[in-house]
C-alpha cells in the first residue's frame, strides 16, 4: 500500500466518512493548520479534541507508518468484517455531542431536579462533611484518582500507607486482629462473611441465620448469594430463635448488626459464645462511628466484622461509591476477601508496603477463588482513612458523642409529644412508634417533608430517625417542630432543649478501650500538617499526571476535569438512596439516558446499572443467565464453559452463581479453539448454562470466529456473557449483540473514563437482549429491575450512582462520532506501538492483515531462556523511565499486555516504545555479557534515590548512576523517583503485618 506524501489530503479522506463535519480540533500544539469552525455558533469547546490524545497530523502520521491512507482502510483490516456494525449505529445522529461547557450546563440542571431534602433516612447512608482538605486534595485531586491499583508497589507507596491507615482504622475500631484495603459495600461485604461461614464449613453446614435487625438491603443481598452456594437463610431474632436443635446443627453462621437497623445496641457477647459452641461463626455488620462508643464485637466475640465506612468523610451520592470494611480474626486472615496491604522490606532491607498475600487473587485460583472481587474502592477507603487521621480519636469521640446526644435530646423532646422510642440503648437512630401522639406515620411524614426533612419509612405505626455529623442545633429544632405539627402539639426553639445528663448506651457495651494511639492519627491535625501528608503521600505515587499507565485490560484513558467536576457537587452527592423518586427526578433522567446510551453502544435492549465493579457485573449477568433458565423449567444448567485464557474473575464469578466451570482451550495464536468448545458444548448440551467470552480477546485479538462459537453455544441450549472488559475496541465499530452475545457486562471503569482510583471505585453495569430484561435485579426499597428480577446484587438501586455522572458526561461530550472516533484511534494508537516494538520484542498475536486490536502481547520468555530475565525485570526497569509498567504475566506468564488508549498522543507513545527499546538493548548488554546476569540494570531495578545516593564503597555495580536514573535525555526534565527499591514478596506473606507502625515502633526507626 502507497505511503501517502500528502499528509492534509490523508486526513479528509480519513474524516470524509463522518455523517457531521469532524468539530474543528484544537491545534493548540501548532502541529496543523486550524481549521475554521463550521458556524460561527459552533461551540469551540469540544470535547473530542482534548480527549483523543493525538490530533490529526498524528494520526495521518502512524496511519502512514503502518501503510494506511485512510483511517476506513485500516478499521477493515483490523476489526473482522462480519461483525462491523452500521456506520450510523452510534454517530452523533444517535448520541449527539455536547461541548464541555454545555455539558455542566445541562449537569447543573439535572443536578438542580434533585430535590434539596435533608434525610434521616439512615440504614447505612449518611450526610457526611467532608473536611474540605480532603475534598480539594484527594477526592478532586488527579494524583489520587488516576493512578491503578497498587500491583507496582514501588511507584504506589503514598496509597498504599494510606490503605494501611485504613486497615489500621478499621482494626482498631473494631478491635478485631486484621482488616483488608475495602471491599464495595456492607452489604455484598456481608455477603462475602457469609460465604466464609459456609465454605468455613467445607460446605457441610448449611444455615445462614440473619438476625431481623439487619438491613432489609443487606438481607435482600444474603437472599441472592445465598441462591448459587446453596445456602439456606433464616431470619429471626438472634437472641431468641436459636435454640432449635436441627437448625443448630446445620448451621455455618449468623449475621447480626450493631447497632441495628432500628436503633437498637443489644449484648451479644452471649450470642457469640451460642453460636461458637455450634463450630459456627459470628458476623457482626457495624458502623465505625458507633465504635468510638459502643464495646467493639472484637470485645465480645465476633469472628468478622464489616460494614461501611462512608460516615467518615464520604457523601452518600444516591448511593455510593464509598468503602466497604472487612475484619477478621487472626486464624481467618487467610481466608479473607478482597485485598490486603501488608509490610514487607525492598532490597535495601527497609520497610515498604505492598499488596500482601497475592497468591489468593482469583488469577491463580480462579474457580477454586473464595471471592471474586478484584476493583474495590481504595479511592473511598483513602478518603475514610485521611478523615480519620485528620480528625484523630479524640475528635471522632467528640463529633460521635455529639450525634449521640442530639439524637438523645430529640427523643425527649418528642417522646413529650407522646411519640415512643421503640429502643432504649441506641447511638444515632431512633424507631419512634407514633400511635400515642399522631394519626399515623403518613402525617409524620408529611409534616417532615413539609419542613424539607426525609423520614424513614417504616409502616403505618412507626417512623425511622437517624442522625449524623451534619445535624446541627437549628436541624434539631425543625425535626422536633415537624413531630410537634404531627402531633398537634406547639413548637419549640432552641432555647426549650436541654441536653441529656445520661447515655443512652448501657455499661456494659460502653467502649472503655483505647482506639488509633498510632502516631499517624495523633499528627495531623491543623489543616497545614494535613496538607502536608496529603502531599507527602501523593509525591511517592505515579499516576497518569506523570505519564501514560498502559496496563492491558485496563484501559486507563483520560478522566476528564468536566466529566469529573459534576461529581462534588451537592446536587449529586447528598442525595439518600432510598429517597422518594419524586425527589431525584435529575438523577433518574441521568440514569435513563446512560442506560439508553449504553444500550446503543452494546445493541442490546436492557441495562442495569447496578453491579459496582466488573467483577459484581459478571456475577449479576449470570445470575440473570441462571433465572431465564429457571423459567424456562431449565434449572438443572449449570455448566459454564470458559476459556483458559479469561480474566480471573470469570470463573469466580461462575462459581459464586452455582455454575460448574469447564475450561475451553485456546490455540497458541490467541484463538479460541473452536473444536474444543464444540465438543464441550456438545457433550454438556443437556446441561449447558452459559459461555463467558471475552471480545476481543484477552490476547488482544479480535476472533474471526466469535459468531460461530455463539452460535454453537445457542444450539446447544446456552446463553452467552460477554466480558466487555474490552469494549474500548469496539465502540461504533461493532457490538457485543452484533457478536452474538446475550449479555455483557461494562467496566464504566475503563471504557467510560471513570478513573481508577488507585483500586475502585468501579462500575459494572449490565446490557441483556430483550430475553433477559424481566430479569434485571430489583432492589427492596426503591424499584429497579424487571418484572421476575433476579434480588438485588448490590446495597444500592442503582449502585455507585453518585460516580455515574462521569461515564454519562464522557459519553455525552464525545457523542456517537466520537465515541467511535476514540475506539479508532485505540486501535490505530496500539498497532503504531506494535510496529515500533516489531524487531525488537516478540509480538504474540497478529491477525493475518499484521494488525493488532486496542492492546498487544509481547512475549518476554526468549529472555529468561539466555540471560534469566524475568517480565518483573522488564517491568521494574521501565519504573526508572518514569512509566508505569504494562499488565505484567498475565493473560500468558512470559508476556506483557500493552494498553495505549486513544487519550495518549504519539509523544508519548514514541517516548514509551523508546525507552522499551533502550531496555531492550539493556537486555542484550546482559545476554552477551557485557553486563553479568546477577547484577545489572534490570535485575537491580528499580532505582530509588537512596540507592543513586549510596557512598562510593556501597555502590557495587557494573554501570554507572547516571545510566541507572537517567538513562534517557528525556529524564533530566521529567524524572519520576520510585521511593523504594525492589521489594520483597515472599518475605512479606511471610511475615504478615497489615496495620501501621505503632508509637513505639515508630520510636525506634
Ligand atoms: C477482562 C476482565 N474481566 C473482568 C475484570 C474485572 O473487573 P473489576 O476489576 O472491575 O471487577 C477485569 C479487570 O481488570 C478484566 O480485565
Amino acid at each position: 500500500m502507497a505511503v501517502p506524501r500528502n499528509v492534509s489530503a490523508l486526513l479528509a479522506r480519513h474524516f470524509a466518512h463522518h455523517a457531521r463535519p469532524m468539530h474543528p480540533r484544537v491545534f493548540s500544539r501548532g502541529l496543523a493548520t486550524a481549521k475554521a469552525p463550521s458556524s460561527l455558533f459552533a461551540p469551540l469547546d469540544t470535547f473530542g479534541d482534548r480527549h483523543i490524545g493525538p490530533d490529526d497530523r498524528e494520526v495521518g502520521y502512524m496511519l502512514s507508518k503502518l501503510g494506511y491512507d485512510s483511517m476506513d482502510a485500516f478499521v477493515s483490516d483490523t476489526v473482522p468484517e462480519k461483525i462491523r456494525s452500521a456506520t450510523n449505529a452510534v454517530s452523533n445522529e444517535t448520541i449527539p455531542a455536547l461541548s464541555e461547557s454545555e455539558l455542566l450546563r445541562r449537569a447543573k440542571e439535572l443536578g438542580q431536579a434533585n430535590k434539596s431534602v435533608k434525610s434521616y433516612i439512615g440504614m447505612g447512608y449518611h450526610n457526611a462533611v467532608v473536611p474540605p482538605v480532603i475534598l480539594r486534595n484527594i477526592t478532586e485531586s488527579p494524583a489520587w484518582y488516576t493512578p491503578y491499583t497498587p500491583y507496582q508497589p514501588e511507584i504506589a507507596q503514598g496509597r498504599l500507607e494510606s490503605l494501611v491507615n485504613f486497615q489500621t482504622m478499621v482494626m482498631s475500631l473494631t478491635s478485631m486482629d486484621i482488616a483488608n484495603a475495602s471491599l464495595l459495600d456492607e452489604a455484598t461485604a456481608a455477603a462475602e462473611g457469609m460465604v466464609m461461614a459456609f465454605t468455613g464449613t467445607h460446605g457441610k453446614k448449611h444455615t445462614f441465620f440473619v438476625d431481623s435487625g439487619v438491613a432489609p438491603q443487606t438481607v435482600a443481598v444474603l437472599r441472592t448469594r445465598a441462591k448459587g452456594f446453596g445456602i439456606k437463610l433464616v431470619i429471626g431474632d438472634a437472641l431468641k430463635d436459636l435454640s432449635d436443635n436441627a437448625l443448630r446443627s446445620d448451621l455455618c453462621g449468623v449475621l447480626v448488626q450493631y447497632p441495628d437497623v432500628n436503633g437498637a445496641v443489644k449484648d451479644f457477647s452471649g450470642l457469640a459464645d451460642s453460636v461458637h459452641s455450634t463450630g459456627g461463626l459470628l458476623v457482626c455488620a457495624t458502623d465505625l462511628l458507633a465504635l468510638t462508643m459502643l464495646k467493639p464485637p472484637g470485645e465480645w466475640g465476633a469472628d468478622i466484622v464489616l460494614g461501611n465506612s462512608a460516615r467518615f468523610g464520604v457523601p452518600a451520592g444516591y448511593g455510593g461509591p464509598h468503602a466497604a470494611f472487612f475484619a477478621v480474626t487472626e486464624k481467618l486472615k487467610r481466608k479473607m476477601p478482597g485485598r490486603l496491604i501488608g509490610r514487607s522490606r525492598d532490597a535495601q532491607g527497609k520497610p515498604a508496603y505492598r499488596l500482601a498475600l497475592q497468591t489468593r487473587e482469583q488469577h491463580i485460583r480462579r474457580e477454586k477463588a473464595t471471592s471474586n472481587i478484584c476493583t474495590s474502592q481504595a479511592l473511598l477507603a483513602n478518603m475514610a482513612a485521611m478523615y480519620a487521621v485528620y480528625h484523630g480519636p479524640l475528635n471522632l469521640q467528640r463529633i460521635a458523642q455529639k450525634v449521640h446526644g442530639l439524637t438523645h435530646t430529640i427523643k425527649s423532646s418528642v417522646e413529650s409529644f407522646g411519640y415512643k422510642a421503640i429502643n432504649s440503648q441506641f447511638f444515632d437512630t431512633l424507631t419512634l412508634d407514633v400511635s400515642g401522639a399522631a394519626q399515623d406515620a403518613e402525617a409524620v411524614h408529611a409534616a417532615a417533608l413539609a419542613a424539607g426533612i426525609n423520614l424513614r419509612r417504616i409502616d403505618d405505626k412507626h417512623v425511622g430517625l437517624t442522625l449524623d455529623e451534619s445535624v446541627g442545633a437549628e436541624d434539631v429544632v425543625a425535626l422536633i417542630n415537624a413531630f410537634a405539627s404531627a402531633a398537634s402539639k406547639s413548637s419549640i426553639s432552641l432555647s426549650d432543649l436541654t441536653p441529656p445528663e445520661t447515655l443512652a448506651i448501657p455499661d456494659s457495651l460502653r467502649r472503655t478501650s483505647q482506639f488509633l494511639p498510632h502516631p499517624v492519627f495523633n499528627t495531623h491535625h491543623s489543616e497545614t500538617e494535613m496538607l502536608r501528608y496529603i502531599y507527602h503521600l501523593q509525591n511517592k505515587d505515579l499516576g497518569l499526571v506523570h505519564s501514560m499507565i498502559p496496563l492491558g485490560s485496563c484501559t486507563m484513558k483520560l478522566n476528564s476535569t468536566s466529566s469529573m467536576i459534576p461529581l462534588t457537587w451537592p446536587e449529586f452527592g447528598s442525595i439518600h438512596p432510598f429517597a422518594p423518586k419524586d425527589q431525584v427526578k435529575g438523577y433518574l433522567e441521568l440514569i435513563s439516558e446512560l442506560e439508553s446510551d449504553l444500550c446503543k453502544i452494546t445493541g442490546f435492549a436492557a441495562c442495569s446499572l447496578q453491579p459496582n465493579s466488573g467483577a459484581a457485573g459478571e456475577y449479576a449477568g449470570l445470575s440473570v443467565i441462571k433465572a431465564y433458565h429457571e423459567s424456562r423449567g431449565q434449572g438443572h444448567r449449570n455448566i459454564c464453559l470458559i476459556p483458559v485464557s479469561a480474566h480471573g474473575t470469570n470463573p469466580a464469578s461462575a462459581v459464586m452463581a452455582g455454575l460448574k466451570v469447564v475450561p475451553v482451550k485456546t490455540h497458541a495464536d490467541g484463538n479460541l479453539d473452536l473444536e474444543d468448545l464444540r465438543s464441550k458444548a456438545e457433550k454438556h448440551k443437556d446441561n449447558l448454562a452459559a459461555f463467558m467470552i471475552t471480545y476481543p480477546s484477552t490476547f488482544g485479538v479480535f476472533e474471526h470466529g466469535v459468531q460461530d462459537a455463539c452460535k454453537i453455544i445457542h444450539d446447544n441450549g446456552g446463553q452467552v456473557y460477554l466480558d466487555g472488559a474490552n469494549l474500548n475496541a469496539q465502540v461504533g465499530l461493532t457490538n457485543p449483540a452484533i457478536c452474538g452475545g446475550d449479555v455483557c457486562h461494562m467496566n464504566l471503569h475503563k471504557t467510560f473514563a471513570i478513573p481508577h482510583g488507585g483500586g475502585g471505585p468501579g462500575v459494572g453495569p449490565i446490557c441483556v437482549a430483550e430475553h433477559l430484561a424481566p430479569f434485571l435485579p430489583s432492589h427492596p426499597l426503591i424499584e429497579t429491575g424487571g418484572d421476575k428480577a433476579i434480588e438485588a446484587v448490590a446495597a444500592a438501586p442503582f449502585g455507585s450512582a453518585s460516580i455515574l455522572t462521569i461515564s454519562w458526561a464522557y459519553i455525552k461530550m464525545l457523542g456517537g462520532t466520537g465515541l467511535s472516533d476514540a475506539s479508532k484511534v485505540a486501535l490505530l494508537n496500539a498497532n503504531y506501538m506494535a510496529h515500533r516494538l516489531a524487531g525488537h520484542y516478540t509480538l504474540r498475536y497478529k491477525n493475518g492483515k499484521g494488525r493488532v486490536a486496542h492492546e498487544l502481547l509481547i512475549d518476554l520468555a526468549e529472555f529468561d531462556k539466555a540471560a534469566g530475565l524475568k517480565v518483573m525485570d522488564f517491568a521494574k526497569r521501565l519504573q526508572d523511565y518514569g512509566f508505569h509498567p504494562p499488565t505484567c504475566s498475565w493473560p500468558i506468564s512470559t508476556c506483557m499486555l500493552i494498553e495505549p488508549t486513544e487519550s495518549e498522543t504519539l509523544e508519548e507513545i514514541d517516548r514509551f516504545c523508546d525507552a522499551m527499546i533502550q531496555i531492550r538493548k539493556e537486555a542484550e548488554d546482559i545476554i552477551t555479557g557485557k553486563q553479568p546476569k546477577d547484577n545489572n540494570l534490570l535485575k537491580n531495578a528499580p532505582h530509588p534515590l537512596s540507592v543513586i545516593t549510596l557512598s562510593e564503597e556501597e555502590w557495587n555495580r557494573p554501570y554507572s548512576r547516571q545510566t541507572a536514573a537517567y538513562p534517557m535525555p528525556w529524564l533530566l526534565e521529567r524524572k519520576f523517583w520510585p521511593t523504594v527499591s525492589r521489594i520483597d514478596d515472599a518475605y512479606g506473606d511471610t511475615h504478615l503485618i497489615c496495620d501501621c507502625p505503632s508509637v513505639e515502633e515508630t520510636a525506634e526507626h
